[in-house]
C-alpha cells in the first residue's frame, strides 16, 4: 500500500514584493499547481531523511530532545507520535505504559518496526495524520515534531491532534517558525517579498511551509488546545556555526535560552506544550 501524503493546502498569503519580484516556485514554473492534492507533499521513499539528513546534524538533534525533556510529561499510560519517521525519538518515550508511532511512508515505518521489534511498548503504524484511527481523547499524551511544516494549513492537523489526546492530555508540537530573526532581517533589507509579521503560511521551499505563530495559536485554539509553554529552538542554527563550535558549548546556550526566548519566537523552530481543554 502506498499512501500520499495528503496536506492540506488552502491559501498562502504572500505580500506583493517590496523591490525584487519572488522566484516563482519550480512547481510553478514548470506549470503545475504549487498546492495541488494532486501532488504529494514530500515523498520520504528512502531513508535518505534518516541516514543523510540526520548524519550531519547532531545539533538540531540535541535541540529537539532539549526541549522535548523540557516539554513532555515524563510518564502515563498511552502518547502517540504522530509523523514518527523512522522513530528517531522512540527512546524519549520511556515512561509511557504504550506508545504508537504512526507515519506516512512505508520505508520509514518498517524501518521503526525494525528499530524497536521486541519492545512490546511500541506499535508502529501507517497511516494518515489527518486521520488517526483512535477514538476522541484515547491518548494521554501526542507528539508531533518536524511534520507541520509540510502542512501549508496548520489548522486540520491540530484537530486531529486535539480530538486523540484526552482532556487534560498534553500535546507536544514543533514547528517551522515564519517570524524568525532571518526572515525579519530579509524582510528589512528588502530581500524578502512577504512579511513575517502577516498570518497564513509561507512556502519557503515546495512542500515545506513556515508558519505564522499568530495562525499556529488560533488554530490550536479551534481545536480545543491552550499553549502553556514555548521555547524557541535551534537557535544557533547559522551556516558554518554548528560544524566550527563544540557540541557542548551550542547546547550549553540553547540550554539556556530556549525557555527565555520562546515567545519571542526569534529562531527557525518553535516547540510548545499545550494542554487540552476539558
Ligand atoms: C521531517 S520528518 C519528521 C520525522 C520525525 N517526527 C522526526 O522528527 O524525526 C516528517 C515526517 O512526517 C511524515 N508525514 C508527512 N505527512 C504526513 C501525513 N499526512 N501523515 C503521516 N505522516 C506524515 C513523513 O513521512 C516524515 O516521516
Amino acid at each position: 500500500m502506498r499512501l500520499r501524503l495528503v496536506g492540506h493546502r488552502r491559501r498562502v498569503r504572500r505580500s506583493p514584493p517590496r523591490r525584487r519580484r519572488r522566484k516563482p516556485l519550480l512547481t510553478e514554473a514548470r506549470g503545475l499547481e504549487p498546492h495541488s492534492s494532486e501532488r504529494p507533499l514530500a515523498t520520504y521513499e528512502d531513508l535518505g531523511y534518516r541516514d543523510v539528513f540526520w548524519a550531519t546534524r547532531r545539533y538540531e538533534d540535541a535541540c529537539d530532545r532539549v526541549a522535548i525533556r523540557a516539554l513532555l510529561p515524563p510518564r502515563g499510560n498511552r502518547l502517540i507520535e504522530v509523523g514518527a519517521g523512522f522513530g528517531r525519538l522512540a527512546d524519549e518515550y520511556r515512561g509511557y505504559g504504550e506508545v504508537v508511532l504512526l507515519d506516512s511512508s512505508e520505508v520509514h515505518v518498517s524501518a521503526a518496526r525494525e528499530a524497536l521489534a521486541g519492545d512490546a511498548r511500541f506499535e508502529v503504524l501507517l497511516g494518515d495524520a489527518c486521520a488517526l484511527p483512535y477514538p476522541d481523547g484515547y491518548f494521554d499524551t501526542a507528539v508531533c515534531v518536524r511534520v507541520l511544516h509540510h502542512f501549508a494549513d496548520p489548522g486540520p492537523l491540530l484537530l486531529e491532534l486535539g480530538r486523540v489526546t484526552r482532556p487534560g492530555g498534553v500535546l507536544v508540537l514543533e514547528y517551522a517558525n515564519k517570524r524568525n530573526l532571518k526572515s525579519i532581517a530579509r524582510r528589512v533589507l528588502g530581500r524578502q517579498g512577504w512579511s513575517p509579521f502577516e498570518l497564513g503560511s509561507v512556502e519557503y521551499k515546495p512542500f515545506h511551509f513556515d508558519h505564522s505563530p499568530v495562525g499556529v495559536r488560533r488554530a490550536m485554539h479551534k481545536a480545543g488546545l491552550r499553549i502553556e509553554t514555548m521555547r524557541a529552538a535551534s537557535l544557533l542554527r547559522v551556516p558554518g556555526l554548528t560544524v566550527r563550535l563544540p557540541l557542548r558549548f551550542l547546547l550549553a546556550a540553547e540550554r539556556r535560552l530556549q525557555a527565555p526566548l520562546g515567545s519571542i519566537t526569534p529562531g527557525p523552530s518553535v516547540f510548545l506544550r499545550a494542554r487540552r481543554e476539558k
